[in-house]
């Protein structure tokens, strides 16, 4: 067996697709020509998406210091006042005045040839070649553009912005110079409660599932009986209106959150920041994705968001490039005095033990569980040349596996298809399985192969005389026979292990 993990280019077109025809994900209202930015979830995606959010689950509510919660997705507007989203939420947006198509300024770059963008900041530096201010900023950019593509840095420039645009062709229909000036544009989408649609009525759809955290701290900490340090988990659908929805679930309108925040005494912020960028890091590897895909990014200093101390990026390897799938944050006390100062009540915790009263830190661990999806998916897929054909094979950890065994009866005759029924009937209690017996056993381990099954059961003539089964496993295709009374524990074995 030949192992062809150097995924092609096309990559993720062909897990796109693999997606949709067995079942993992579909466009959003595909029959009515899609949603832009929104998808669904089919059978088996579901399956996977649950299985990772429910690991999840474990891994951060089955302990003592962390209590689960599930808040409601439409909060108090004043909630979005005070968290800073109404003011500072926005991207920087332009239209093109020809086409009408709206791009993001600050990634404008991204769609534009090296070539055209040469030419471009050629053609601005002609223009302002006699403003030494300006020629030394711009030059300035280009050769400090720390991680940043230094083109959008000038895009976004206050001075030098305007110039480069009018020198750009729109990347949609090739106009020259017709680009809006800059807006800024909120991401969160907006509906009214109640019957009256007018301005005292707007509610939001939640950008993010922490504010439904912080605004239940002392909620969860006096009935729970807690004690610093403890923390906040949750699960749950967030909604931001992005400009450009991109790669397939990785920037979407609509997506689910795992968000944890965790509050702790200012003094040892730096302890909990240090442990919970370990503990995320650990989860990923522990559930199977490959470490040499994954590694933190960490924010310096100068493009910390204005409410973190510290912060890292948990980033994954996209045959695209890397990027994050979790961001852990050392939050200070930014986000409950805003809302104490903004609800007027006191978010202050009183310290038994030291007899102190203080708002706490809160160190955040904020996962996207359809991004994550996406990971695990990605790194699940391999293409494998077995016997001179080629198998595509989704080598899930057994825990998110979608399907957990598949059940054969070699034959549709000779008593076989009844022991098969009642194997899968014991099984079915405490497993997902699929019974097949459709086409030859070849093709019935490629489709459980495709759907990422990872174990395969066979019936066959043995059986009829010593009641054991074959129980062929996924990746090393190895098969053992395992009697038929020990099958739901040697499956609980392997999965749990
Ligand atoms: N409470 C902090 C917060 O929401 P964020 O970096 O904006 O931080 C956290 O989002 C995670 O949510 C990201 O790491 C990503 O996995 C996921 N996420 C954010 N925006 C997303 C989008 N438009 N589509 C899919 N996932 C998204």
């Amino acid at each position: 067996m030949s192992d062809k993990k150097n995924k092609p280019a096309d990559v993720v077109a062909n897990i796109v697709s693999l997606a949709k025809r067995r079942g993992f994900v579909f466009q959003s209202s595909e029959i009515y020509g899609g949603l832009n930015g929104c998808w669904d979830y089919g059978p088996l995606g579901v399956e996977l998406l649950r299985n990772i959010k429910e690991e999840w689950w474990k891994s951060m509510t089955y302990r003592e210091d962390v209590e689960g919660i599930d808040a409601a997705i439409l909060m108090h507007p004043r909630v979005w006042e005070a968290s800073g989203h109404v003011e500072n939420f926005t991207d920087p947006m332009i239209d093109c005045k020809v086409c009408k198509a709206r791009f993001r300024l600050d990634v404008l770059g991204d769609s534009i040839s090296d070539k055209k963008k040469d030419k471009a900041l050629n053609d601005l530096r002609f223009e302002i070649k006699d403003n030494s201010s300006l020629i030394e900023k711009l030059e300035n950019k280009i050769a400090n553009p720390g991680d940043e593509d230094p083109f959008n840095l000038i895009l976004e420039d206050n001075d030098l912005g305007k110039l480069l645009l009018s020198k750009l062709n729109c990347p949609q229909c090739g106009n020259l110079n017709s680009f809006t000036d800059a807006r800024k544009f909120n991401l969160m989408f907006k509906t009214f409660i109640g019957p009256v649609e007018d301005s005292s009525a707007v509610v939001y759809l939640r950008p993010e599932t922490a504010q439904g955290i912080f605004v239940n701290f002392l909620n969860v900490q006096s009935s729970a009986r807690q004690k610093l340090p403890f923390g906040i988990a949750q699960i749950g659908k967030a909604f931001r209106n992005e400009i450009n929805t991109k790669n397939f679930l990785f920037r979407t309108r609509e997506f689910e959150q795992m968000e944890m925040q965790f509050f702790v005494n200012p003094k040892n912020d730096k302890q909990w920041y240090d442990y919970w960028k370990a503990e995320r890091l650990q989860w990923y590897k522990s559930l199977g994705m490959n470490p040499n895909k994954l590694r933190y990014h960490d924010h310096p200093a100068n493009k910390l968001a204005h409410y973190a101390k510290e912060a890292t990026d948990i980033e994954y390897e996209f045959p695209f490039g890397w990027g994050e799938i979790e961001g852990i944050h050392n939050r200070t006390d930014f986000d409950l005095s805003r809302h104490e100062e903004y609800s007027g009540k006191s978010l202050k915790y009183f310290d038994d033990e030291t007899k102190e009263k203080y708002i706490p830190y809160i160190i955040e661990t904020s996962a996207g569980a359809s991004r994550g999806f996406m990971a695990f998916l990605i790194d699940a897929y391999y293409e494998e040349e077995v016997n001179g054909e080629i198998r595509s094979v989704l080598k899930f950890h057994p825990k998110l596996a979608p399907i957990k065994a598949a059940i054969f009866p070699l034959v549709n005759k000779d008593g076989m298809p009844e022991i098969a029924r009642e194997i899968e009937k014991d099984l079915r209690r405490n497993f997902k399985v699929f019974y097949d017996d459709k086409g030859a056993i070849g093709r019935r381990y490629r489709r459980q192969d495709e759907a990422g099954t990872p174990f395969c059961i066979t019936i066959d003539t043995q059986t009829l005389e010593d009641r054991t089964v074959t129980v062929r496993e996924r990746d090393s295709m190895q098969q053992e026979r395992v009697s038929i009374d020990q099958l739901s524990k040697y499956l609980n074995d392997k999965i749990i292990m």
